[in-house]
């Protein structure tokens, strides 16, 4: 049966994972699910290029790489050869894998705002926003925490509460702090270049109906018209790891700006290696099909800043986008405590074989934006099963006959109705995994397994093989048997690239692509021998995976690893995944947390009341060091300062100063108290000196 197609010219991209975090199994679904759709289509014979990238810019990744000692450079070169590797292991081929730190895309991030600004749709407003004077830096909402103006839990983000689920503004919190040096952030003025959304709504309106969203991203967009787009904030103020503005010395394009133009700069890079047009697939009327993959998250940058940003500086957009859902682990949130916070490479440590995983998101996959779950023991039974049991049993209960008594030659029966059926499946697979239906189409292929095993179960070659004058009817059931192998191997060959190649070697035949459905393998074919394929994971895989990542609890993100979030959107499931992955976290620390408080025994050398200050009393601490520290402690309350003079007590040494109304605070000294009393100050036992560490 003959699958008519024209061939198309196809541009496919997976969103752009930040470079300040490794690929987890959370991030797979989407680039295994991508990668299955590009695949098919390139066995469809289409011309398809598929391309992606680190996102590499914005405070994040500036704060971490300040860290760890190192440039932001250095910091996304490595990351880059981190995730280059994830994805190779997992079969997930880029035509290209690019950074959006790239010259092709500061041109055409530069080249897009010229031509934005030239339409009119740039303006500049002066805003106030938090600033650190001791970091001397302009902090965005995820950088600031304080109280919880709602339910008053301490330590929360600037924009929502994990424990209340509050969401607010940064201004709200109570006794906000700078997550990057503790000091209490002051409100500056500076002036901030906009995007003017606001003037596309009608532009927007019209490009959702032309068919680009799945049903569930029109009702949210739907959802967002009524809400009213605002103008979006497209600068941030040095410092800032980005790229800079044309003539706006300082200012610098937010990340969100210059990350989807990173899908043209990486196509870009791809066709000067290799000679392709980008013109042709970027041009206003552009006859060639443009795809994005994204999660959920990240709808309201792709479905309105995205195509308005192309529309307004004279680009193609969209084809279509396609959102999926968000991974859960036992049906669960990824969860670093209970060790289902997995990534890329610890399943390879552990699993091996990242086929397993591929079929398994594919046998759950379907178009909708549904979130979808991975039952760690039913992966197991279904990879065993599927797979293993029958799939692959297939070749395993007939190839050894055609290798022992036939040379290896087969010969087929010419109308085998087993073998038709599965050739009459080729459409409605074909257009299953078109509209990205994977599960549907596993379903159908897995049916197909079964009759071809009812098939061999029923001619049953090992009695064959023993009975007298059956040798003809044995190469021919065996033959038909590895003629369906073949078929189900090209139609799951989307999902299990390496496998299908290991089998294209062992039938020996040129690689299936989805026209060689009408093909058979012919009479006198000769096979190669038969190796074994695959074999069972165990559920003491699985184990000692959760296991090993429980461990990994001292892996605590600290503010500055914490993934740029988008304000723009609170209502992000990502956020709320990656807040709660940390919330989890925060239920335990690590040694390694616990030993970079550096807690020393302090020599209490002057306290004194301080002017204009109701709870506090100016504490000048010696701890061995040349110069006494001088800290601000709640303890006006319970003290009178001049007893306290000559006391040794506790101290955090390596608390980042704060600047305070009455002066720099150099560290915090430890006090008990609760409803009962207090504050007592702790003291330490005789014969303890100042400068001691606390451990
Ligand atoms: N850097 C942005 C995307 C910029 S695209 C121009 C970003 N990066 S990310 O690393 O947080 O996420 C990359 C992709 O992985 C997103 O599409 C996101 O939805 C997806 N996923 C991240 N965690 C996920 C799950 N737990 N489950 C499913 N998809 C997830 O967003
Ligand atoms: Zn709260």
């Amino acid at each position: 049966m003959a699958i008519a197609n024209t061939p198309r010219k196809i541009l496919v991209t997976s969103a752009l994972p930040y470079a300040n975090g490794s690929i987890h199994l959370g991030h797979l679904v989407e680039y295994i699910q991508t990668d299955i759709w590009v695949r098919f289509q390139k066995m469809q014979g289409h011309t398809v290029h598929y391309v992606c990238a680190d996102d590499t810019h914005g405070t994040p990744i500036m704060l971490r790489a300040e860290k760890e000692g190192i440039t932001p450079e250095t910091l996304i070169g490595n990351v880059h050869k981190e995730h280059s590797a994830d994805f190779s292991e997992f079969l997930v081929a880029f035509d290209n894998y690019y950074s959006t730190n790239a010259p092709e895309n500061k041109e055409l991030s530069q080249g897009i705002y010229k031509k934005l600004k030239a339409a009119g749709k740039i303006s500049t407003k002066t805003i106030e926003q938090f600033y650190d004077p001791v970091k001397n830096m302009f902090l965005p909402d995820r950088f600031i925490k304080g109280e919880c103006p709602k339910c008053h839990a301490k330590d929360q983000y600037g924009d929502s509460c994990e424990v209340c689920g509050a969401t607010y503004n940064p201004t709200e919190l109570i006794n906000a702090y700078s997550a990057v040096s503790g000091a209490a952030p002051v409100r500056k003025e500076t002036e901030h270049y906009f995007f003017k959304l606001s003037e596309c709504e009608d532009f927007l309106k019209n490009w959702t109906r032309s068919g680009t969203l799945q049903g569930e991203a029109a009702n949210k967009m739907g959802e967002w018209f009524e809400n009213g787009l605002n103008d979006w904030d497209i600068s941030r103020d040095a410092p800032y790891f980005g790229f800079e503005i044309p003539d706006a010395p300082g200012k610098y394009f937010y990340v969100w700006l210059d990350a989807p133009i990173g899908y043209m700069a990486s196509f870009k890079k791809l066709c000067s290696d290799k000679g392709f047009d980008f013109d042709e697939y970027w041009k206003q009327d552009s006859t060639t099909e443009l795809y994005h993959f994204i999660g959920k998250d990240i709808l309201y940058f792709h479905a309105l800043f995205w195509p308005a940003t192309l529309e307004y500086s004279g680009y193609r957009k969209p084809t279509q986008i396609f959102a999926h859902g968000f991974l859960t682990v036992n049906g669960e949130k990824m969860s670093k405590s209970r060790g289902t916070f997995i990534t890329a490479r610890s399943y390879l440590d552990h699993i091996k074989n990242p086929e397993y995983l591929r079929y398994y998101y594919a046998a759950k996959l379907n178009s909708t934006m549904e979130d979808i779950d991975l039952n760690l023991e039913d992966f197991v039974a279904r990879v065993n099963s599927d797979l293993v049991g029958k799939y692959i049993n297939i070749a395993s209960r007939t190839a050894g006959f055609i290798n022992k008594r036939f040379e290896g030659k087969l010969n087929p029966s010419a109308n085998n109705a087993v073998v038709a059926e599965i050739k009459a499946a080729a459409q409605l697979l074909a257009d299953s995994y078109a509209e990205r239906e994977y599960g549907k189409a596993l379903r159908e292929i897995m049916r197909l397994a079964d009759l071809a095993n009812g098939f061999v179960a029923e001619k049953a070659p090992w009695v064959l093989a023993k009975q007298e004058g059956q040798d003809a009817l044995l190469q021919e059931v065996c033959s038909d048997a590895l003629e369906m192998f073949r078929l189900l191997t090209l139609y799951l060959k989307p999902v299990l690239p390496k496998l299908a190649t290991e089998i294209e070697q062992f039938l020996n035949i040129a690689p299936l692509t989805w026209a060689v459905v009408d093909a058979s393998l012919p009479v006198q074919h000769g096979i190669n021998s038969y190796e074994h394929l695959i074999t069972r994971v165990d559920i003491k895989q699985i184990e000692a995976m959760t296991e090993a990542n429980k461990e990994n609890l001292q892996a605590t993100p600290t503010p500055a690893a914490v993934s740029a979030t988008h304000s723009e959107q609170r209502h992000a499931q990502h956020q709320q995944n990656e807040a709660n992955a940390e919330a989890e976290e925060a239920a335990y620390i690590s040694i390694d947390d616990f030993t970079k408080v550096d807690l020393r025994i302090a020599r209490i050398a002057n306290a004194e009341h301080v002017e204009g200050a109701e709870k506090l009393l100016k504490l000048t601490l010696d701890i061995g060091e040349e110069k006494p520290r001088q800290v601000f402690a709640g303890i006006k309350s319970a003290y009178d300062p001049a007893t306290l003079v000559g006391r040794l007590t506790v101290m955090v040494a390596n608390l980042a100063p704060r600047k305070m109304k009455f002066g720099l605070s150099e560290g915090m000294v430890l006090a008990a108290s609760d409803e009962r009393g207090g504050p007592f100050i702790l003291s330490p036992d005789s014969g303890a000196q100042p400068g001691m560490r606390v451990k």
